[in-house]
């Protein structure tokens, strides 16, 4: 105020200006227009400092040619980036992705894959039961421990052939080295006339040399799955010690997942005559999976879902 109010000294020199001679004028006033130019200058820059905002001056300041700070970029999560691989394998085969509830009855989860309610799968601590009242027909809710439930719900809609690859967060009470409380699991159900073994292990052959490349093995257990018969559980050679063994394998082999011949129950549960049709299925978790591709050496499953950047970001 003392140099650029109305009556600051500015405006005092510029009154007094008149008693000057014509060439003092012009020295003058050139001088004191300066200085008025540099004190409304020093006053934009002040406003900026307390407003935050750039003032028309600072923006005719702002130097357009100067490289800007780059936003960080994202990527998909490794588990998602799994998922769209898979999809893309099964794709050529005719399997086409759907969704079925990640939480569901009994019925689905359990009941109608030949599982009995005395089977332990079913006990309180074995699986999550949500908190509600149950269903007379379908039992209580659980999240589901596998996307087997969406077998029977996928044949209950009538349309065959079936080629299903059913893919879903799961939800299970371990947690450790090679489990998660919650992870996701790859279905696939075939139904069709004349689906034999050979479909089968074809299917999961091919699978594993697309995702897994040459060079590596898979082996098939026999199991006990009550909605498949016969049943198996696939094993591939650990990635991370070659066979040798290790914290996260056994004896050299991890289990990806489960396998087998569609049982006649489940099919006449789906409202299909096992008489005419026959089917095969799987599930594998996916996370396993993607940690025994070639070259992750990922020795943990539980660093998945850390969401710590500075691992994720190596993918
Ligand atoms: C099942 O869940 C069967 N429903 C699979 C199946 C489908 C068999 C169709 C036959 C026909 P299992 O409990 O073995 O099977 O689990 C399958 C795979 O899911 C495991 O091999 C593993 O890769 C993954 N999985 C299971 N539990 C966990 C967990 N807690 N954390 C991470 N992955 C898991």
């Amino acid at each position: 105020m003392k140099y650029a109010g109305k009556k600051g000294l500015v405006a005092k020199a510029l009154e007094e200006i008149v008693n000057l001679s014509a060439e003092e004028k012009k020295a003058v006033g050139k001088k004191i227009n300066e200085a008025k130019q540099e004190i409304q200058t020093k006053i934009a820059e002040l406003q900026d400092k307390l407003s935050g905002a750039p003032s028309a001056t600072a923006l005719d300041r702002f130097v357009k040619t100067l490289p800007g700070k780059k936003p960080m970029a994202g990527h998909l999560h490794i588990i998602s980036q799994a998922i769209e691989e898979i999809v893309e394998i099964f794709k050529p085969l005719g399997f086409t992705r759907v969704r079925y509830p990640e939480i569901d009855w009994e019925y689905f989860a359990f009941e109608t894959l030949n599982i009995p309610a005395t089977h332990p799968a079913r006990d309180e601590w074995e699986t999550f039961f949500i908190d509600a009242a149950a269903d007379k027909q379908y039992g209580r809710q659980v999240i589901t421990p596998h996307t087997s439930n969406g077998q029977v719900r996928e044949m209950l809609k009538g349309e065959l052939p079936i080629r299903m690859l059913s893919i879903s967060r799961c939800g299970r009470r371990q947690e450790d080295v090679n489990h998660l409380q919650t992870f996701f699991q790859f279905e696939g159900l075939a139904v069709d006339k004349g689906i034999s073994i050979t479909h089968l292990k074809g299917t999961l052959d091919y699978f594993v040399k697309h995702f897994f490349g040459p060079g590596r093995q898979i082996r098939l257990r026999p199991y006990d799955f009550r909605f498949t018969e016969p049943s198996f559980e696939i094993d591939i050679n650990c990635d991370l010690c070659r066979g040798e063994g290790c914290k996260f394998c056994k004896g050299g082999w991890t289990e990806l997942g489960g396998a087998g011949m569609v049982h006649p129950n489940v099919l006449k549960a789906g409202k299909i005559d096992p008489n005419v049709y026959t089917g095969f299925a799987f599930g594998w978790g996916v996370e396993r999976t993607y940690m025994m591709k070639s070259g992750t050496k990922i020795d943990d499953i539980r660093y998945l879902l850390n969401n710590d950047l500075r691992f994720l970001e190596q993918f």
